[in-house]
């Protein structure tokens, strides 16, 4: 085993763990495992050991050992992981944008031919060049924010070869890029204009085109649907998501944005999360949390829109499991800094601090599959993000003002 693989990290004012902590439900910060002066081992990538720096130091000597010293304090949280996001596109929105805030709505402007569909258009015309330089911007943008870990949906080709095209730029990215990657199919987003059918004909159409395709180039184990008026009924996206279960891929929905719709398909299915849930109401959020849904909270689509907040509060006082996502898009969410809406989620909806990092690391890796990380813990990945202060709740409290200054991902340091 070569040195450089093997280091120990610290000292940290604060490790903030977050291992050994209730997937579901409420959380008191006193829960979080705080470590004072805390030091991390590491192996090729993996955490070995988390404990006091100088019990560490002594026990994982120098030559065996790297050191590799911090200085002044910091406070350690496990890498952040953004569980919904849209980053493949090309174009800008701030013309719908513009028409938002001077009160004309999304839904209106998305009827008028704008909208969603004006973001197909101009990614379908960016070359593939540019769409993977695009998307490199904004993942590099996210790591060096302390997001080790990015869920990406597709959903801006709708047709099988724009789809297929911007799911391989998401997976080559994803190759080439430091900061993980999980790709999610939306093709189910909105029927395009240009399609010659109907809703149910498109999603037949993706059934037999495009799913079998995805799953043969291994582009994505995940299949996302909009449910709503605008775009499909509870009946259409169960017979997709019925087709799309069969193939073996996991399922995620767009629910209740606008409408109280989705969430009760997505209960009656026991589909893996339902994400957006503005409008949720108890009958929703207990249909969910019965069925194990995980309920993913979207607070950069509702700043985007001036749209009320997903009832966060209420999931998880219903003991459901609480992600928080960005939805960064180019309509609806543009924002896009997951620590920022986090804490503005936080003082809205009144969570804890302990609520609010569960739901940005160890709850959204769960959102994803993904044991492996979410956790400062023996065997995780050695994925963290550093702050420059002594006490965490200095971190919710600047609101995103106060960024990481400290980054690594499968221990290296990137920041
Ligand atoms: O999650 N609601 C549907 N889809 C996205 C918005 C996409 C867009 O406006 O381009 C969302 O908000
Ligand atoms: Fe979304």
């Amino acid at each position: 085993m070569i040195k450089e693989h093997r280091k120990l990290i610290g000292p940290f004012s604060q490790i903030l763990t977050l291992a050994n902590l209730p997937l579901h439900g409420t959380l008191a910060d006193e829960a979080m495992t705080i470590i004072r002066n805390g030091g991390i081992a590491m192996e090729n990538g993996i955490i070995s050991a988390v404990d006091n720096y100088r019990t560490l130091a002594e026990k994982y000597p120098g030559h065996d050992y790297t050191r590799e010293q911090v200085a002044g304090d910091i406070v350690l949280l496990p890498g952040l992981i953004d569980a919904h996001t849209h980053l493949c596109y090309a174009g800008s929105r701030a013309n719908d944008f513009a028409l938002r805030i001077a009160g004309i709505s999304y839904l209106e402007i998305a009827r008028q031919g704008g909208g969603i569909w004006q973001t197909v258009q101009s990614t379908r015309e960016e070359t593939s060049q540019n769409l993977e330089d695009l998307l490199i911007e904004r993942v590099s943008r996210k790591l060096t924010r302390g997001v080790t870990t990015i869920e990406i949906k597709s959903g801006y080709g709708l047709n099988a070869e724009q789809e297929i095209r911007h799911l391989e730029i998401i997976k080559q990215v994803d190759r080439r890029h430091t900061a993980d990657l999980v790709p999610t199919c939306l093709a189910a987003h909105l029927k395009p204009r240009d399609f010659p059918g109907n809703n149910s004909t498109y999603l037949e159409y993706l059934v037999n085109d495009l799913l079998p395709e995805i799953k043969r180039r291994n582009l994505a184990s995940r299949i996302d649907i909009f449910v709503e008026a605008s775009a499909f009924t509870m009946d259409e996206a169960r017979t997709y998501l019925t087709e799309a279960r069969r193939l073996g891929f996991d399922l995620v929905m767009h629910a209740d944005q606008f409408t109280k719709a989705g969430s009760h398909l997505a209960a009656e299915m026991g589909i893996l999360s339902a994400d957006h849930l503005e409008v949720s109401g108890e009958p929703e959020i207990q249909a969910l949390q019965r069925k194990g849904v995980i309920c993913t909270a979207l607070p950069g689509s509702s700043i985007g829109l001036g749209h009320t907040f997903a009832p966060a509060r209420k999931i998880l006082d219903a003991n459901a499991c609480l992600v928080i996502a960005t939805d960064q898009n180019p309509g609806s969410a543009p924002q896009g800094d997951l620590l920022t809406q986090a804490s503005i989620l936080a003082t809205f909806e009144k969570l804890s601090s302990a609520e609010v990092f569960a739901g940005i690391t160890f709850r959204a890796a769960a959102a994803l599959r993904l044991p492996d990380r979410g956790v400062i813990q023996e065997g995780k990945l050695a994925d963290f993000v550093g702050f420059p202060t002594a006490d965490y709740r200095e971190i919710l409290y600047q609101q995103g003002n106060m960024g990481p200054s400290m980054v690594w991902k499968n221990g290296e340091r990137l920041l």
